[in-house]
């Protein structure tokens, strides 16, 4: 048996079948254990099952000789030093296939909802200023048979790919045209890619300077993959049209971070994956890679 440290409670029965065979600790608030908390639990861990919001890194490692295996509560893994996990030869698992189709259709429909401002036009109802049917105020953008590129053209990629083709859309992917030109032709461009040292900031200000003035930007990847201040400047000067955000650098974002007071921007707080099905399966794939690894036996689901 050995001992398993659980960094935030999560949904679905498959923990139940890791505390069958294994000593598990579920950290139990809402918000994840400070570092402090954090470094004092993983002590004498043998698995940890870790969100995206953990660093694990060579000083946690250093916290937790005993390791042998970490489950990563998601496809990303940007928040791992697989470089340091390697040399301490521990497996590290994610939860890849799953949360395809849902991160999928947030992507879609963070796309929507800021083509056809569905936030200031609720906003107005909620405020008590719908006066009539207006013929021209909430004017948004086409969404059928607009561009659309994809910056990222994996699994989340390519399944909101099949979304738009039901819209009629003109796809772009980065796999078969080069990002300068997605970015000038494209009506919407969604990012896809992992956080990588190549991706971080991939799109900068000069990247969104290609964009065209009535484009929109949706991310639902990482927030590093944007260099916010430039995205909040070019929604500021009308670079760009807008943006519809999952993710921000940092997460959360302060609450006067600019970004929340630009203009023609949706933020929502990192729920591409959260529904009740896709977490609990999250859950599942986590679980059998700690089971495998803690048995001797090759992650179903490792990083790489
Ligand atoms: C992931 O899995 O990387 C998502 O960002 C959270 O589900």
């Amino acid at each position: 048996m050995a001992r398993v440290y659980v960094t935030r409670e999560i949904v679905g029965e498959a923990l139940d079948r890791l505390r069958a065979v294994h000593d598990v600790e579920v950290w139990p608030g809402p918000e994840p254990p400070s570092r402090a908390e954090l470094l004092a639990a993983v002590a004498g861990a043998e698995g940890l099952l870790a969100m995206l919001t953990e660093r694990i890194d060579v000083e946690l490692l250093d916290a937790a000789p005993q390791l042998r295996a970490v489950a990563n509560y998601a496809v990303g893994y940007d928040n791992i030093d697989l470089t340091a996990t390697r040399a301490r030869g521990i497996a590290v698992g994610v939860t890849p296939e799953v949360l395809t189709e849902a991160t999928a259709d947030l992507a879609f429909a963070l796309l929507l909802a800021c083509a056809r401002r569905f936030p200031e036009a609720q906003a107005a109802v909620i405020g008590g200023r719908w006066g009539s049917w207006e013929p021209v105020r909430w004017l948004g953008a086409d969404v059928h048979g607009a561009t659309l590129g994809i910056v990222g053209f994996g699994r989340i990629g390519r399944a909101v790919a099949k979304r738009a083709a039901g819209f009629e859309m003109t796809i772009l992917a980065t796999r078969a045209t080069p990002l300068e030109e997605l970015l000038e032709r494209s009506d919407f461009v969604s990012l896809h890619c992992p956080l990588t040292a190549e991706t971080h900031h991939l799109i900068d200000a000069e990247a969104l300077s290609r964009m065209k003035p009535t484009a929109i930007l949706v991310n639902t990847a990482r927030g590093g993959v944007v260099d916010q201040p430039a995205l909040v400047a070019a929604l500021r000067t009308g670079t760009i049209a807008g943006a519809a955000l999952d993710v921000t650098d940092p997460e959360p974002p302060q609450p006067d971070d600019p970004l929340l007071s630009a203009p023609n921007v949706i933020v929502l707080p990192h729920i591409g994956s959260a529904t009740v099905a896709t977490r609990s399966k999250m859950t599942e794939i986590a679980v059998e890679n700690l089971l495998a690894a803690l048995d001797g036996r090759p992650m179903p689901n490792p990083v790489d």
